[in-house]
């Protein structure tokens, strides 16, 4: 069973077609690094994918399960932008309300928050946090639930690079544990330190590839000159 199936994906807003028919299969633990200009469509499809939004046509599997379906949150997690969180709430707050809401162990809270590190702010208001405190408690909470699939919209924005080199690491531990990361950055010199299946979205389609020794800078500026000239 593959843990994300994407069929013929097609999603238009009025007459702006954005993606035009993606299919992809990932059925293996590992990081794919979703790489493409501003506007590209990678929210979009994450959001297809978590059904936030609904598709123009085409089929999306998560772990066997249509997306349409909410039971697919016990496998899957999704962090979205900052704008989820509520300031009047601490970090504590949101992790207790996702564990209850997931039935998961209370324990579980404590063994994220730990990983993490982020024990010294879990109490306080997050109106009070940094963008990378914010950051954090997202990722806290896309790792509650031990997700098979964890799909992460630009997590590294706002992180320095001591938070950046701690992030990689818990991501990859994550993938030793048979979790899948889908991931969007626009940091490529990031996504090349995580891995090297890359999945570009180039005309509202994806081209998957394995990169190794160049890099994936050099590869982008071939992908989208139009992208270097703006
Ligand atoms: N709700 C919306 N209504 C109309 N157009 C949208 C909406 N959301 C995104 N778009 C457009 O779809 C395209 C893809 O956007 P997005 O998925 O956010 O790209 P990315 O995440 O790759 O930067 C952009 O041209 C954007 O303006
Ligand atoms: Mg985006």
């Amino acid at each position: 069973m593959a843990i994300l199936q994407i069929k013929d994906l097609k999603k238009s807003y009025g007459k702006h077609e954005v993606l035009k028919g993606i299919t992809l299969t990932l059925d293996k633990p590992g990081i794919y690094a979703l790489v493409g200009p501003n506007g590209a469509g990678k929210s979009t499809l994450f959001n297809c994918i978590s059904n936030i939004i609904s598709p123009s046509s085409g089929t999306i599997e998560v772990v066997g399960l249509k997306n349409t379906d909410p039971k697919i949150f016990y496998s899957c997690s999704f962090l979205k932008d900052n704008r989820v969180l509520y300031d009047y709430l601490t970090g504590y707050d949101h992790l207790f309300f996702i564990q209850k809401a997931q039935k998961l162990d209370p324990d579980r809270v404590k063994e994220v928050v730990d990983a993490l590190d982020i024990e010294s702010y879990m109490n306080k208001k997050v109106g009070d946090y940094s963008l990378g405190m914010k950051q954090h408690l997202l990722l806290a909470l896309a790792m509650l639930n031990k997700p098979k699939l964890m799909i992460l919209d630009e997590p590294l924005n706002g992180l320095d690079p001591a938070a950046i080199v701690k992030v990689r690491r818990l991501l990859k531990d994550l993938v030793q544990a048979g979790t899948t990361i889908l991931i969007s950055s626009h940091t490529l010199s990031e996504v090349d330190k995580m891995t090297q299946d890359i999945l570009w979205l180039k005309d509202g389609q994806i081209i998957e590839e394995i990169i190794d020794g160049s890099g994936s800078e050099a590869r982008y500026m071939e992908m989208f000159p139009e992208a270097m000239e703006q």
